[in-house]
Formats: structure tokens, sequence, C-alpha cells
């Protein structure tokens, strides 16, 4: 693929993406509204956030091979490897009985599962508490009682467990001394929560209502690596909506239901998600929940959905010591509203597509493709349109199908080499549909239609293509 076939590809597969997600929750809900606020925004934002005193992470180094490990999930690793333990021996078990098998059953009797689980247990109380009380030389003393070792130098030879802060932060002012302290910010949230009552007043939006936005965060990730999977810069797509208080449990259930049901409208398979409930809530929270995808390296988080109760409202009134309130007409009464939020990260949501659609298929014919699988709704190319030679008049009927069609779908249009050739490059682009201009469509104005994932083909009329190809691909 050409360079700059690539790099538009790429760019192409993350705005539509992006452009899904935009539609599905501000055009198709009329209580989201958009928003687009500050990357930089007043220090004092986020000291009332609280991410300046405790936007940080565990960190903790190997003395042997010098590198650097996020401590925390050194632990939520050996937890993750246990439960994979916990699975393999009810999968087996599950082949060993057949139909008559009883799962729960079996996890409360067998004994190497009942102590693989007391053993998860018995970390998770030792330590969240620990964390809880940031009592790190517990944390460190926990890392050796499990045998965690370096996968790299395989020693257990750790340094002490630190707190790293996350914030990026720079100077603004022209002046050395006039300078302060800024930061870039690490989560787009906060820009929803200090202009709520900008947007609310202004779009003259009820509760419950929700405030959507797209837009970078940065983090100083002590170990930003697995390909896009961890990076110090990196886009979200955050909804923040606002409900009443003691109505949080209610939307929080409903926008877990609503997020999945978003995921799986992606076309990626269901037993490729799971919910992963949080033991240990962040600050702000009182429910939260992880949305994962079984991705290359397996099932890590891809979305969060919190019930961040009225914590963010409240510290911002409080520290901009300006009423930050909403006036309910109907209970007649003023209140700091509750918030349910939705935050998906673009780069991993990306990365989830890319990795899944790519298959190696072996033909009937005995030969290979390879085809990039994905959704039609989100490919960079919708439709290509290939004269089937280079002479007859076919290119030009090809060139007035390209005509009409790249108004409405990215196009792309192709005459060089064999048909079978082409097919295959458009495979492996992903492209969902081939338009193949024939000798037949000078005869009759009509042009076959072939499907990437069947490779069957129809014969259409010209006029009929632009319609064909949008109802498949809204599907
Ligand atoms: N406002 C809530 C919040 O920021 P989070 O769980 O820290 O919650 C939300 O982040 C999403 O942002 C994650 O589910 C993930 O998809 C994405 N994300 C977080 N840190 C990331 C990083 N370093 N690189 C890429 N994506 C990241």
């Amino acid at each position: 693929m050409p360079r700059s076939t690539a790099l538009y590809f790429l760019q192409a597969l993350k705005n539509n993406i992006r452009e899904y997600w935009w539609k599905s929750m501000v055009q198709y809900h009329e209580n989201i509204v958009g928003l687009d606020a500050a990357i930089f925004m007043h220090p004092t934002v986020w000291k009332a956030s609280g991410h300046v005193d405790a936007f940080s992470d565990p960190m903790i180094d190997n003395k042997d091979s010098k590198k650097r490990y996020r401590a925390d999930v050194l632990i939520e690793e050996y937890i993750q490897k246990t439960e994979d333990k916990i699975s393999k021996e009810v999968e087996k078990a599950r082949v060993r009985f057949g139909e008559t098998f009883d799962e729960t059953m079996y996890r409360e009797t067998n004994p190497r599962v009942k102590e693989y689980l007391e053993k998860i247990t018995a970390v998770k109380h030792r330590f969240y508490p620990a964390l809880d009380r940031n009592d790190l030389a517990d944390v460190k003393l926990l890392i050796e009682e499990l045998g965690i070792v370096c996968p790299v130098s395989g020693t257990k030879n750790w340094t002490e467990v630190r707190q790293f802060n996350l914030m990026f932060s720079t100077q603004m002012g022209s002046v050395n001394e006039d300078a302060s302290e800024i930061y870039l910010r690490p989560e787009t949230a906060q820009g929803i929560f200090v202009n709520f009552l900008n947007v609310q007043k202004t779009a003259r939006m009820k509760i419950p209502f929700g405030i959507a936005q797209t837009g970078k965060a940065f983090r100083n990730e002590i170990v930003a690596r697995q390909f896009l999977f961890r990076m110090r810069e990196f886009e979200q797509m955050e909804m923040q909506f606002f409900v009443k208080p003691g109505e949080e449990m209610k939307w929080y259930e409903y926008w877990k239901e609503e997020r999945m049901k978003w995921h799986l409208s992606l076309g990626m398979p269901a037993n490729k998600y799971r919910f992963h409930d949080h033991d240990k809530l962040a600050h702000y929270a009182n429910a939260a929940a992880d949305i994962e995808f079984e991705f290359p390296i397996g099932f890590k988080e891809i979305e969060g959905i919190h019930s961040r109760t009225d914590f963010d409202l409240s510290a911002h009134q409080k520290f901009s010591g300006k009423k930050i309130q909403y006036f309910d007409t109907e209970q007649n009464e003023s209140y700091v509203p509750y918030v349910v939020e939705t935050s998906i990260g673009l780069d991993r949501t990306f990365l989830a597509v890319l990795s899944h659609a790519y298959r190696e298929e072996k033909l009937e014919d005995g030969s290979d493709r390879v085809v990039l699988g994905i959704p039609a709704r989100l490919a960079p190319i919708k439709v290509a349109v290939l004269p089937l030679v280079k002479k007859d008049g076919l290119p030009e009927k090809a060139r007035e199908i390209m005509d009409k069609l790249m108004y409405d779908h990215r196009c792309f249009y192709e005459e060089k080499d064999t048909i079978g050739r082409r097919y295959r490059r458009m495979d492996a682009l992903g492209t969902p549909y081939c338009i193949t201009i024939d000798h037949q469509t000078l005869q009759d104005n009509t042009v076959t239609i072939r499907d990437r994932d069947t490779m069957l083909q129809e014969r259409i009329g010209m006029e009929q293509v632009s319609s064909v190809v949008s109802g498949r691909i809204a599907g």
C-alpha cells in the first residue's frame, strides 16, 4: 500500500469511529449536547478535581533489568492469571462432565478452584486497603510474598514502591517570574464540569441530560507500551450525564447497557466483550465498571462507565466560590446534580477494530487472500469503482458512477491490473463493496456489486448503486 494511502486509511478509520460515536451520542439522543472545551484550563480546576494531589499510580523498578512497572498492574496481572487458571479448570470439567455440568456447584466445591478463589480474595483484601491507606511498603511486601518476578530479568530484586503523578505540566506567561504552572488535561471530563451551567442554560437543557465531547488527553504514563493501548497522548470520547440525586444507579445501569449495545453494533462478536465491575472505586465514584475487549494482549479496558456522584460539580463549586446548581422547576428546588459518565478511548477502539478485522483466508481454489473485515460503516473506503478493462468506453461509464457516488461515500477508482488483483487489494484495505463495469453495462446500464466478505456478486442497475450501497452500510 503506498504510504499516502496508508496514512489516509488510518486517519479515516479513526475519523469514522469518532463520527459514529458522536452520531450515536449527540445526534441520536435529543437530551445530549456536544461541547469542545479547552485543553488548558485554570490550574485550580485540577486542584478541585483532585488530579494535582491524587492522580498518581504506584511505580516500582526492578534493580536488575532497570525496567519500571506499575505496582498495581503487577498485582492485578497476578489476580488475572489466577482467574485464568480457574477458567481453565472450569472448561476442563465442562468437557469431562458434559451436559450434566453445574458450573456454580463446581466453583463452590472443587478444592483447587476454591483454593484459587480464596487466594484472590485474600490478595484483594490486602491490596485495595493498602492502596487506600497509601501504605506503599505493604504493596511492595505483597509483591514479594506473591513471588512476582520481573518479566525481563526474572528476579524479585525490587525497589521501594513510590507514587508517580501522571499530570503533564508546563509554564504559562511570557516573563519567567510571572509564569504560572498549568496542566495539560488528563481527561476531557473536567472541561464538561466547569462548563456545566453555561451549557445547561444556553441549550436550555432539563435534567436528565448529557454533555459529550471528544478530544486529546495527556498522561505521563509510567509504562506507555503495547502499541496504541497505553499512550501519553491519546484521544477520549466522553459523555457526562447529569441526573437527579438518588437516580444515579438507575442511569448507571442504563448507560452500562447502552454502551455495550454500541460496542456490539460495531459488528464484533459478543464473546469479545465483558464487563469488569470495579472492586476498588476512585475517590469520586460510588459505582464503576469497565467494558473490556479481548485485544491480542488479552481482555483489557476499552471504556469506563462511572457513577461520579456530585463530587466534581461540588468540588468546582467550592473552589470557584460560584454556585453550580440546577433549579428543578417541577420540584421547585435547587440541587447539585449527580453524574454518570461514559468514557471510551478512541485509540483503543481503533486498535480493537483493526486487530479484530485482520484475517488471512485460504480460498476454495487454493489461493490465499488477506481481508480486513472492518464493519462497513467504519470502513475508510466504502466503494471501489472498477472498469473491467481500460478501453471500449468502460472507463467513461465507470467515471459516471464515480462522479455520482463520491458525494455520499469515500470511493476509490482503479483501472490498472487484472480485476482479480484489484479485488484482492480492496479486500486487504477493508473496502466492503466493489462496483465493476463490464461490457454488459454498455448494453443495459447494469453493473456488478461484489461483497468483500462473501465475495458474491450481483447485478444491479447503475441508478441503484448509491441507494444499495447506502442501505447496506446502514445495515
Ligand atoms: N474521565 C474518566 C476517565 O478518564 P479512564 O478510565 O482513566 O477514565 C477512560 O479513561 C478511557 O480512556 C479508558 O477506558 C481508555 O480507553 C482510555 N485511556 C485511558 N488512558 C489511556 C492511555 N494512556 N492511552 C490510551 N487510552 C487511554
